[in-house]
């Protein structure tokens, strides 16, 4: 059940692991593991330690690089922080921005994560923009209010046409590294719900091309029945990520569909 005008996007988000010798062996076997395959985009996103080494194994694959964070300002005074400009340099094609794990960890809100999708557009990254509701939040069923909200705070100054380069992912909190997955149909209605609201502040042209990928313990074992739904365009996948097996299977499987 290929989806018509949406191509599958895996992307691997290996967190704080790997280091650079590291990332680029895991990179190689990947590479090995999926030969010139352009059925499904592909992304790993390494630390930023790891994305120089990273690049230079990714030479002549079709796998691209992304990164897992970036400040909104291209330069300037911000200690320990890393710009749009400087993850082109090396090569970065993608950035995942909000993920639940700097919304807590870091404190980072709604406002300063619109500032970086705005920013990464604007410097020709593709943003994967995650959205997600914690476990008291889905318990308290707030989690259709909890996602809109990010949605539309996320979103603020996004034209339709940046569409094409937006990525959304939908993790719920309580899923990511728990081993608990979402069942296909609890994700699809977020999903689905996500592209109405999608739909209502881009546009419908553009919320029908926006790719919206699920994560939240996803694994080749769980990948299949989440790729099958209506809304779900592939997956942004952690600890199934951080060796070539499972991430290559995922690929695969998604490439069956
Ligand atoms: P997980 O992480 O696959 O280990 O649950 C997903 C994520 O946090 O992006």
């Amino acid at each position: 059940m290929a989806k018509t005008i949406r191509k599958y996007l895996i992307a691997g988000n290996w967190k704080m692991n790997k280091t650079g010798s590291e990332g680029a062996d895991l990179i190689r076997e990947i590479n090995l593991g999926l030969g010139k395959q352009t059925d499904v985009g592909v992304v790993v996103c390494p630390p930023f330690t790891a994305l120089e080494s990273s690049a230079k194994a990714l030479e002549d694959s079709n796998v691209q690089l992304g990164a897992q964070n970036m400040h909104p300002k291209q330069e300037g005074a911000y200690t320990g922080e890393i710009s749009a400009v400087m993850l082109r340099s090396l090569f970065c094609t993608h950035v995942i921005l909000g993920h639940s794990e700097r919304r807590e960890y870091f404190n980072e809100s709604d406002s300063f994560i619109n500032e970086k999708v705005v920013a990464a557009l604007d410097s020709s990254l593709k943003p994967i923009f995650c959205v997600g509701e914690t476990l008291e939040q889905r318990e308290a069923e707030q989690t259709f209010e909890v996602v809109k909200t990010q949605l539309v705070e996320g979103l603020k100054g996004v034209s339709s046409e940046a569409a094409d380069n937006l990525i959304v992912a939908y993790e719920p909190v309580w899923a990511i590294g728990t081993g608990k997955t979402a069942t296909p149909e609890m994700a699809q209605e977020v999903h689905k719900m996500i592209r109405d609201e999608l739909s209502s502040i881009l546009g419908e042209g553009a919320a029908a091309k926006i790719r919206i990928l699920y994560g939240g313990s996803m694994k080749p074992e769980n990948a299949s029945e989440l790729l099958d739904q209506a809304d779900i365009d592939g997956g942004l996948i952690g600890g199934a990520a951080l060796s070539a097996k499972p991430f290559v299977e995922l690929v695969k499987i998604a490439a069956s569909k």
